[in-house]
């Protein structure tokens, strides 16, 4: 890659969020809060993190918004979709993630950012319904009222680049349905025809990637995942990322599991449990969006201890993943993990995990990372399943014949040597005297 050849983020990026709930407001008031020097990015990685480049003497430790050509935050503008009328500020209120005094010195901007009506269907979230939704003839005519909305908000907001992330809720667990979903001509005939298998995240992708925007899929719904919209995504040269923002339990299991298994330390069983009080608890509740979820999180561990090529440490290793609604806890979830395990010799032993975590808080600067990301993939002619962002998702994207990435710490080297490929600098190999990062 030359350095030259990525365009410059020049104008205003518009960030696009079909689902304006706990996470995106929580992301849109703390990008507020930071432009404001009111708080600090703390968990972003392009905000706050570091890139070694070069080796021995001669190396430095650069801030990775230093040297990658990212959109300012200054530059960035928010448009979003929800079934619920309520703009950004009631929203946030509502989820009640953060504290009053700290969304009221931003209530203006937020106050400003007013959904349009969603593209909703309640087959595909059961527990939910709301009154702000659009009406038409046809799933395609649907799509073109979302490209509607897209193309004003760019004239509105005069913006020079988009990019969409989906923050809205889980939807029922789907799998690949041939002669809907298997190429872009069916999928097309199948939005003419108002196909049920087309369920509403598909149609806010395929807007955004006819309109040649990139498409972030933040929820464990199959979405982008289907043939159709990768074919068209390949067709438009525009970059798709996914699935599943990786957050608490998960984030856990991908730092732990790494860490036992390079020890050649065996695991027996791992019960995960978590109580969740907000609304993406309520809408897991369902046994079909928890479903969506179930798989997206089982899928971790798996590819972690490749129990087919250390039968002796994971073979038969049981794992279980359950969600409890319980309204008191609100966003603040709190996830148990009792980790079976056995070391030398066999002798058993235990690990307890019990993680207060904040759901929303460890969301938010992902998304921020990664609408700032995927620009710069598509500023950098990159386009398709963009890989080496796997570091912040549960269930990344993968091209057929490959094998997603689970370990953050494979994750994130192989990030940051994406970074310095797009820099036209060497990879960091860990011999010698690069053993730093
Ligand atoms: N918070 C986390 O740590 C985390 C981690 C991984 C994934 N996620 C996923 O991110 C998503 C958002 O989570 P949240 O906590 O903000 O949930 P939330 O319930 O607070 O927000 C989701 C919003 O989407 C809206 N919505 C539902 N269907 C829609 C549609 N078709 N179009 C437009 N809006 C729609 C809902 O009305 C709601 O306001 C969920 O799917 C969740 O599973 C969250």
């Amino acid at each position: 890659m030359k350095k030259e050849d990525i365009a410059k983020p020049e104008g205003k990026l518009g960030i696009l969020i079909p689902g304006l709930g706990a996470v995106s407001t929580t992301f849109i008031a703390g990008v507020l809060r930071i432009k404001k020097g009111l708080s600090k990015p703390i968990g972003s990685l392009t905000q706050m993190g570091k890139i070694r480049i070069g080796k021995g003497d001669s190396s430095k430790d650069i801030n990775i918004k230093d040297f990658v050509p990212l959109a300012n935050l200054n530059d960035l503008e928010f448009g979003a979709w929800d079934i619920f009328e309520d703009d950004a500020y009631e929203s946030a209120c509502k989820a009640a993630v953060l504290k009053t005094e700290d969304i009221e010195p931003v209530k203006k901007e937020l106050s400003a950012i007013k959904p349009w009506k969603a593209v909703f269907n309640r087959e595909y979230v059961k527990k939910l319904d709301g009154p702000w939704v659009k009406k038409a003839k046809t799933y395609m005519d649907l799509a073109q009222m979302v490209k509607d909305d897209i193309n004003n908000f760019k004239k509105e907001k005069n913006v020079t680049r988009m990019i969409m992330v989906w923050c809205g809720s889980t939807e029922i667990y789907q799998e690949i349905v041939p002669g809907v979903h298997d190429t872009l001509a069916n999928f097309e005939k199948a939005l003419k025809e108002s196909n049920p298998k087309i369920a509403p995240s598909m149609i806010y992708a395929y807007a955004a990637l006819d309109l040649g925007i990139p498409y972030a899929n933040g929820a464990p719904n199959l979405c982008t995942d289907i043939p159709a919209l990768r074919e068209l995504a390949d067709k438009n040269r525009v970059c798709i990322s996914g699935k599943d923002f990786k957050t608490g339990q998960t984030l856990m299991k991908t730092i732990l599991g790494p860490g036992l298994k390079a020890r050649m330390i065996g695991v027996n069983g791992w019960f995960s449990t978590n109580i969740l009080g907000n609304r993406d608890g309520e809408v897991l509740d369902d046994p079909g969006s928890f479903k969506t979820k179930e798989v997206s999180k089982l899928s971790v561990l798996d590819r972690i201890f490749q129990p087919e090529l250390y039968p002796d440490l994971y073979k038969d290793y049981y794992h279980k993943v359950t969600i409890n609604y319980y309204p008191p806890r609100g966003d603040n979830k709190e996830g148990w993990d009792n980790i079976d395990i056995f070391g030398w010799l066999g002798y058993p032993m235990q690990i307890k995990v019990d993680f207060l975590c904040r759901d929303s808080i460890l969301a938010a600067p992902i998304v921020l990372d990664l609408a700032l990301l995927i620009d710069l993939a598509q500023r950098s002619a990159m386009y398709g399943i963009q890989e080496w962002l796997s570091f912040y998702w549960k269930s990344p994207m993968y091209e057929p014949g490959a094998h997603p990435t689970h370990d953050l710490f494979v994750q994130l080297m192989k990030l940051k040597n994406t970074l310095r490929w797009l820099m036209d600098v060497p990879p960091v190999t860990f011999l010698g005297s690069e053993s730093y990062d």
